[in-house]
């Protein structure tokens, strides 16, 4: 895949728009987000966040409009194409954790590249390690989600999101569902991380203490980029 190294933005949107019958969801946004910077996209709740990140993210196609990741329209590649740049770009954390039940946190964290054969087995094993040292939670390897709480269960989900080392991370309200005090520990973790590694992070929030944190803030009201 040809990735246009020249833009300064991981993240372009062009006037995307969206309809679910007669309601206009998602309308006329364009958006771009700097490359390794950490924005934040805040509005109330059904003004269309969760479904402009649906959107940029891949899983969602617009009625109209473009998304271009650092440079390429993923929405112009064919269904291998977009897999792939959705793969090596993208990582993707979820206010309610959807981690596999069945599977150990280590299992979890190496989903996302189960078919993948650009790296050995044993060699993404010691990456879905190294991440879950990472996140505090290597000694937790075995234990199933199940076993464990809300702030920890969103750790694995975390270093799950980075198994591909994506060039992006997209977060829908994070840290929604856990208590305060451990929303503080994951949201300062995934910043943290996001900074370390130099990734892209575009978090969803309603939270305006949260949004501060952001070096940029991107309002969303009613469908729209609210200047
Ligand atoms: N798949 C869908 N079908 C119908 N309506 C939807 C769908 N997804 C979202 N909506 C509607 O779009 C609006 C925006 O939803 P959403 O993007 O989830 O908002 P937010 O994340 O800001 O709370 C809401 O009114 C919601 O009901
Ligand atoms: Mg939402």
């Amino acid at each position: 895949m040809k990735v246009n190294d020249m833009t300064d933005f991981a993240i372009q949107t062009e006037d995307l728009a969206i309809s679910y019958g007669a309601v206009e969801v998602i309308r006329g946004v364009s958006i771009e987000v700097p490359k390794g910077q950490f924005s934040a996209i805040v509005g109330k709740s059904g003004s269309g966040k969760s479904t402009l990140l649906g959107i940029i993210s891949g899983l969602e196609n617009p009625d109209k409009g473009r998304v271009l990741l650092n440079g390429t329209d993923i929405f112009a590649l064919d269904d291998n194409g977009m897999a792939e740049a959705r793969r090596r770009q993208i990582g993707i954390v979820f206010q309610s954790f959807n981690l596999v039940p069945s599977l150990s946190a280590l299992e979890n964290v190496l989903l996302p590249v189960v078919f993948d054969d650009k790296m050995s087995k044993p060699d993404y094993e010691a990456r879905a390690h190294d991440l879950l040292s990472q996140v505090g939670m290597n000694d937790r390897a075995s234990h199933r989600p199940g076993a464990l709480s809300g702030g920890e269960q969103q750790r694995v989900a975390i270093a799950r999101a980075m198994i591909n080392q994506p060039t992006i991370l997209l977060a829908d309200e994070p840290t929604g569902n856990l208590d305060e005090t451990t929303a503080a520990g994951v949201l300062d973790l995934l910043t943290g991380l996001c900074r370390d590694i130099g990734t892209t992070l575009l978090m969803v929030t309603h939270d305006m203490d949260i949004a501060a944190k952001a070096d940029r803030i991107i309002e969303i009201k009613n469908g729209k980029v609210e200047q």
